[in-house]
């Protein structure tokens, strides 16, 4: 069967640490200068419904790295943008290249792809999941801190796409979760379920505070995604108090890491001190995309025995 990263949910703990492992490995050769020309031959196909900068240039460059060739597909480009069916499309697309990386709304398009296509299928984000990033934010905070084991997580904003992946993410390699999310904007019910299934290892409030006490990992995402632009002035108002600033650094556990994605709307879900304060763990975690992303490749278009 081939294989798929369409969300973080299709990666158990040893996957998760397995590809952790050849993250790690990937960035030390990269940095050394050994060469790892693991997808000679290869060609990514990558497919973009929304913008992006952090997911393109690390996936293109990542390709290149691993003796690889990726292609930039903009959907305004390509014939599903008028119309022609997904179906189609994967079944065309898996006869040229070995995988496909896609970036667009419904998660079940991604679905879609890897049930008619042949070949590796990876969500670049969707509104329901981003486990590209996930896997690098969990790789920037092992980086960090060593380990997973008693560590506290927290997130706060919106319950969008990255607050689904990173609770998955996060209770699978052993994290203790909690959410701090207005009512209303809870991450989706499938992800609640899963939560459940960890006790009182999750906990999700409107308490901005009681969620960030002891926290060693503090994270958020921008209050509108893209895609509810039209939003912006309602989701500002829902979700004023839902930053990582001053006092809730205060509440966390003294030298608590700060996570972002980006782009981050300074001065929104984030102060401009908070982010300055903490930009060596932000841009790490963006380069951190590159090296994980390098390991999914691997792992889903390279050698078996890798
Ligand atoms: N974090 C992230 O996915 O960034 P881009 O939207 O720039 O790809
Ligand atoms: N939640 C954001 C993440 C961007 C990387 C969005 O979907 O726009």
């Amino acid at each position: 069967m081939t294989k798929h990263l369409l969300k973080m949910a299709d990666l158990n703990q040893e996957e998760i640490i397995d590809i952790l492992n050849l993250a790690d490995q990937l960035k030390y050769d990269q940095k050394h200068g050994i060469p790892h020309h693991l997808l000679e031959g290869k060609t990514l196909g990558m497919i973009f419904q929304k913008a992006s900068t952090r997911t393109r240039v690390s996936f293109e460059t990542g390709m290149y790295q691993l003796g690889g060739l990726a292609q930039f597909l903009s959907s305004r480009d390509l014939q599903i943008g008028r119309g022609e069916p997904v179906q189609d499309t994967a079944r065309v697309l898996s006869r040229y290249l070995n995988g496909i990386m896609i970036r667009t709304f419904e998660q079940k398009e991604v679905e879609d792809l890897a049930g008619f296509g042949c070949i590796p299928i990876i969500n670049g984000l969707t509104d329901y999941a981003h486990p590209c990033q996930v896997l690098a934010d969990l790789m920037t905070i092992r980086e960090y801190k060593g380990a997973f084991e008693g560590l506290n997580f927290c997130y706060i904003g919106d319950g969008n796409n990255m607050a689904n992946s990173l609770i998955v993410g996060a209770l699978t390699v052993g994290m203790q979760v909690s959410i701090a999310c207005p009512e209303g904007y809870h991450p989706h019910p499938t992800v609640m379920e899963f939560a459940k299934k960890y006790g009182s290892n999750f906990r999700i409030s409107d308490n901005v505070e009681e969620m960030a006490a002891n926290a060693d990992v503090l994270e958020t995402d921008v209050w509108a995604s893209m895609g509810q632009e039209g939003e912006a002035v309602e989701r500002r108002k829902a979700f004023a108090g839902f930053q990582i600033n001053d006092k809730v650094l205060a509440a966390a556990r003294p030298g608590a890491m700060v996570l972002h994605c980006l782009p981050a709307h300074r001065e929104e879900e984030i102060t401009t001190k908070v982010f300055e304060a903490h930009a060596n763990e932000i841009f790490d975690e963006a380069e951190n995309r590159l090296h994980a992303q390098k390991a999914v490749l691997v792992k889903l278009m390279g050698p078996e025995e890798v």
